[in-house]
């Protein structure tokens, strides 16, 4: 019996330093993809798939992120006595129930490894799942609800992987793969390759289900690519004695840490909206004289 996916850690301690000066003042995860920010789009992701607890694992000036999840009683209130029950049903559907999030602190940027392993006390001995918000999935089934149901199928590691250009594949977290029985097994994982020496070009997109088993490695792993402390590592380390699964997921996957897949992402979401996907269309069609 596998056991069930319910809390998630979401790593928000990055500086966001690609996006400067946006991001002076305002967590890069607050930035907005069409009228949400981008850290709502990756929660809201978790939810669809049955998370029951969101661990949001921050560090200094991400306070709004925090208020972002909470309620606001005065905005609320202002609301309420304005009849405008559309925009308080729009926050509500946002909100997390009360004790349903968790928040603490990466206190020095020492690596995506270590951002992990300050949520294992909050996660506890139970599989989780792990997003980077920085990575819109977007597609018809949401990223990890199809992960979760591989994970009641056989249980193990799994990573979600999408497949980039051969000139992208030094940027990521990579893997080498074999058919097992219809799944695809993990063989190898390396990350950030030296440009020529990729064992495939299936990058990490950015969700994994992992075993608590995780933190422990964590603990002692040592730093990696870039000098950090990284987590590709220890899962390389964890893949000796544990299976490890890639998810192929099925849509299109946006980068909005850099600017260009931001951009696109806007795009592509604007489009996709009922409400405002066919002006937003023929006001870009106008744009690019079609
Ligand atoms: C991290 C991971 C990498 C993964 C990438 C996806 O790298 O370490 O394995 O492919 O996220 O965005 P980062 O983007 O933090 O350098």
């Amino acid at each position: 019996m596998t056991k069930r996916i319910r809390k998630a850690v979401f790593p928000v301690a990055g500086l966001g330093t690609r996006f400067l000066p946006a991001t002076k003042a305002v967590p890069k995860e607050m930035l907005t993809v069409v009228d949400r920010p981008v850290i709502q789009h990756v929660v809201d992701e978790a939810r669809a798939a049955g998370i029951e607890h969101f661990v949001f694992v921050t560090g200094r000036g991400k306070g709004a992120i925090e208020d972002h999840f909470d309620i606001h009683f005065e905005l609320d209130r202002t609301l309420a006595d304005r009849g405008k029950t559309k925009e308080l049903e729009v926050l509500k559907a946002a909100l997390p129930d009360a004790g349903q999030t968790s928040f603490t602190r990466q206190q020095a940027p020492l690596g995506l490894g270590h951002a992990v392993w300050c949520a294992r006390d909050i996660i506890g001995d139970e599989p989780f799942a792990l997003l980077l918000p920085d990575m819109l999935h977007f597609g018809k089934e949401p990223c990890l609800a199809g992960m979760i149901d591989a994970h009641g199928r056989h249980g193990g590691n799994i990573v979600a992987v999408y497949e980039v250009p051969d000139s992208e594949t030094h940027q990521y977290g990579i893997v080498g793969i074999r058919d097992e029985k219809g799944e695809m097994a993990i063989t190898q994982m390396v990350e950030k390759p030296a440009k020529g020496t990729a064992p495939s070009n299936l990058a990490i997109s950015g969700r994994y289900i992992l075993d608590p088993s995780i933190f422990d490695i964590l603990a002692t792993q040592e730093r990696g690519a870039g000098g950090e402390i990284q987590l590709t590592d220890a899962m390389i380390t964890l893949a000796k004695s544990a299976p490890f699964y890639a998810h192929r997921f099925d849509g299109t996957i946006y980068d909005t840490g850099t600017k260009l897949g931001f951009m696109m992402a806007n795009v592509a979401y604007g489009l996709a909206r009922e409400d405002l996907g066919p002006a937003f269309k023929v006001e870009l069609d106008k744009l690019l004289g079609l």
